[in-house]
């Protein structure tokens, strides 16, 4: 392991996806700015295709839901960008950043107002917990890659 990796503390990092539709128009350069700018270190970043299984298993939690099948289709559409943001009090401030799953119940300013164009296509993920957001984190980045 290089001598910079390091361990975040829990409570510290959220883990964020920038979704299909919002790589395809051209959005990362933005929604990142817009999360530097809010005062979030990115401290892991990449672009990766999901495949099926991976997607499945990220949202399994939704498994039930109507939505599930076409929210795995849509989230293995096309590449995506993962990554880590280390900020005191992470899950909640993104969580204020990025706005309403609805995004026409989004408050102004917030990446989903900006950004997304319905319930599933919805520009960005973020944790909801930080149980959730260190398995998340876990799943996508080994800590060779945290930095
Ligand atoms: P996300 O924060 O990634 O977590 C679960 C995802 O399911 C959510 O964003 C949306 O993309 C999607 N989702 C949640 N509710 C609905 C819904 N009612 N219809 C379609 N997609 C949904």
């Amino acid at each position: 392991m290089h001598s910079e990796n390091k361990q975040t503390m829990t409570g510290n990092i959220t883990f964020t996806i920038i979704k299909p539709h919002a790589v395809r128009n051209g959005h990362i350069g933005p929604i990142l700015n817009k999360i530097s700018e809010s005062g979030f270190k990115i401290t892991a970043l990449k672009m990766l295709y999901l495949t099926r299984g991976e997607a499945q298993h990220f949202y399994k939690v939704h498994r039930d839901r109507p939505f599930y099948s076409d929210l795995v289709e849509f989230m293995i559409s096309g590449p995506i960008v993962v990554g880590i943001l280390e900020k005191e009090n992470a899950v909640e401030d993104y969580r204020q950043l990025i706005g309403a799953t609805d995004p026409e119940k989004a408050a102004e300013g917030t990446l989903r107002k900006l950004f997304a164009e319905s319930m599933r296509a919805n520009a960005v993920h973020g944790s909801d917990s930080d149980e959730n957001a260190d398995m998340e984190a876990t799943f996508f980045f080994p800590y060779s890659e945290r930095f």
